[in-house]
């Protein structure tokens, strides 16, 4: 959960791993650190707290004028790193680069086993500075350098020694025109170009240099020298083609918008569009998938749908099941990756396993995917990142489309992981005929005109704003909906917790009576999230009115408003006349801008709230 990156080549290192760093940032933000090589010598600068403070730091001590340091003749070489603390709090002692010897490297992931390496170190004199575990990969690294092997073997000797999981940028003075990477359960990419190498945890962070990547496989080791890759797997040398991506980098900057998360925001009805494009073809009422690769007959004799994710995405695999559910009427469980996978889960061939996830390198999800493989079922992956390990290992993705998605709470991928969901479920229904000739075509007319009303629902933001103003300073919200609308509730609830640091708690609104409604006060404002058309409408109101008879102050997020609702709710954001199946999508964008503009007022790290990290890549 820490972002990694590295350099080499003929520019200054700094601006570039700095630049690299920034990007990374959402992946961790506790304390930073670079290192290079200068004049034969590691030069390393750590700060503990967020990437200006480093940046700061740097400047202050001239570093970021210099420019001129190369370690050997023409190369510039340099690591750096962003941390997500998991052993030892965050401080300066604690950030990365750690040095041991004529080692420097920077880790991101777990050392399972690092109490009994460290003890092994300790008894040979290794002194340890730090509290990490990060810090025994150097000892042991420096340990086999120092006995004689060079620092790609040294490097792959201690991966041997090591148990858990790791992308390391290892860097020595004793071959300081090169970096050695390992990978295992932890992402790594690697660009080149003619005369430069750069690698990182995610894409964004080297993107405007280059949009080829070599996206390492775990058990990789690959040697970096200036503008060339080896890459050895298994002991043999491994050929890998590079992935191209078509982002843009100016789709990772944030383009006139104060924050991330506000221009994704914004960026839902176009990402929307990106979902959809190639996938429809309304002439023949079908839906196409480029990258699925199971037959009609496949899709036909599958029995039962698993879906696993964690938070957000959870939420969407939430909504998915009832859209396959209504559509194709087959069984469908939604589980947490973390529970479904130490719990021997029921799975066969007959299983189609989806695993959705924005990053594609969660550890839990993909722990929860390596099972369904091991048990035969057939996999598939909901995912933004084409290259990720969960996309790759899937074997079948539906691409999600929605670009870099750099706010680490999730909007965008949010939206088009359910239109995925939508898009999967009326393939379903296709080859097991369960909808007619009309539903079909007129289900596949509504998510094409799915923009125009996400884009009616963000024409909300000013009354949403005064809203954010009028509760920023409450405790608790209470987010209700039933049916479809349910996992919405539960991911406004856990946007506005995430970024306004407010207690907040989703509910279906016909539990509300069997517990939370203790928690009603005049102080609970109640989000009930409700369509007039959803076969749900009567029992949601009768909801909100039992928490209206408890003075709940009741914010409606809703399609149409009307006078019963008008006189029972506090405000109503209403979004217009829209099919009841598109409600999950148009209605989560209000609830999205309500988290948003409350964080806002609480003048908290929008971006990079505290404790969290966009991408969990530890259990
Ligand atoms: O990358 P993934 O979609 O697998 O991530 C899953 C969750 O960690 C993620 O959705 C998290 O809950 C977000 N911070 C929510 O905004």
């Amino acid at each position: 959960m820490c972002g990694i990156v590295g350099y080499i080549g003929k520019r200054p290192v700094l601006p570039v791993l700095l630049g690299g760093l920034e990007k990374l940032e959402y992946r961790g933000y506790d304390s930073a650190g670079v290192s290079e090589i200068v004049n034969a010598q590691f030069e390393v600068m750590r700060a503990e707290g967020k990437l200006a403070k480093l940046k700061n730091l740097l400047s202050e001590n001239g570093k970021l004028a210099a420019g001129e340091n190369k370690s050997a003749e023409g190369v510039n070489i340099g690591i750096g790193h962003t941390r997500w603390a998991t052993h030892g709090r965050p401080s300066e002692t604690n950030a990365h680069p750690h040095l041991a010897g004529k080692v420097c490297l920077v880790h991101n992931g777990i050392i399972e086993n690092y109490v009994e390496l460290k003890a092994q170190l300790t008894a040979t004199k290794c002194v340890f500075k730090s509290e990490t575990d990060s810090e025994i990969a150097a000892h042991l690294i420096n340990s086999h350098i120092e006995q004689g092997l060079g620092l790609f073997a040294a490097t792959k000797t201690a991966c041997s020694e090591m148990q858990g999981s790791y992308a390391l940028v290892v860097m020595s003075l004793s071959e300081p025109d090169k970096l050695v990477v390992a990978k295992n359960a932890t992402p790594v990419i690697v660009g080149i170009t003619p005369d430069e190498s750069f690698i990182a945890s995610d894409i964004p962070a080297i993107l405007e240099y280059t949009r080829d990547f070599y996206v390492l496989e775990d058990g990789d080791f690959a040697e970096i020298s200036r503008g060339a890759i080896k890459i050895e797997h298994e002991g043999v040398a491994a050929e890998r083609k590079p992935i191209t991506i078509a982002w843009d980098p100016i789709t990772a900057e944030k383009g006139g918008f104060e924050h991330f998360m506000l221009k994704e925001i914004h960026e839902q009805p176009r990402v929307v569009m990106e979902t959809l494009r190639g996938r429809l073809d309304q002439e023949h009422s079908n839906v196409h998938f480029d990258d699925v690769f199971f037959s009609d007959d496949d899709f036909a004799k599958i029995e039962r749908i698993v879906i696993v994710a964690c938070g957000t995405a959870w939420h969407a695999a939430l909504t998915t099941k009832f859209y396959i559910e209504k559509f194709a009427r087959m069984p469908v469980d939604v589980d947490y990756a973390s529970e479904f996978r130490y719990r021997n889960p029921l799975l066969n061939d007959k299983t189609l396993f989806i695993a959705i996830s924005q990053s594609g390198e969660t550890a839990d999800t993909l722990g929860a995917l390596q099972i369904a493989i091991e048990k035969g079922a057939k996999t598939l992956a909901i995912c933004n990142v084409v290259g990720s390990t969960i996309a790759r290992r899937a074997g079948n993705i539906i691409n999600t489309q929605a670009g870099p998605e750099i706010s680490v709470a999730s909007t965008k991928a949010f939206v088009t992981q359910l239109v995925a969901g939508y898009l999967l479920a009326l393939k379903l229904a296709l080859v097991r005929n369960t909808l007619s000739a009309d539903e079909l075509a007129n289900y596949i007319d509504q998510v094409v005109h799915l923009p125009k009303w996400l884009t009616a629902a963000l024409g909300q933001e000013d009354k949403i704003k005064d809203l954010a103003q009028e509760f920023s300073k409450s405790f608790n919200f209470l987010y209700l909906a039933r049916g479809l609308l349910y996992p919405i509730a539960l991911e406004g609830a856990l946007k506005l917790k995430e970024i306004s640091y407010i207690h907040a708690e989703g509910y279906p609104a016909g539990e509300m009576k069997h517990g939370p409604i203790a928690l009603i006060t005049e102080e609970t404002p109640v989000v009930v999230v409700l369509g007039h058309d959803d076969g749900n409408y009567e029992k949601a109101m009768s909801n909100l009115t039992e928490a209206v008879a408890r003075k709940a102050k009741i914010i409606a997020v809703t399609d149409l408003e009307n006078a019963h609702l008008s006189k029972l709710a506090h405000r109503v954001i209403a979004v217009g006349d829209i099919p009841s199946q598109m409600l999950p999508i148009v209605l989560v964008i209000p609830l999205q801008l309500l988290a948003y503009y409350t964080a806002i007022c609480r003048e908290t790290d929008v971006d990079q709230p505290r404790n969290l990290a966009k991408s969990v890549t530890v259990e």
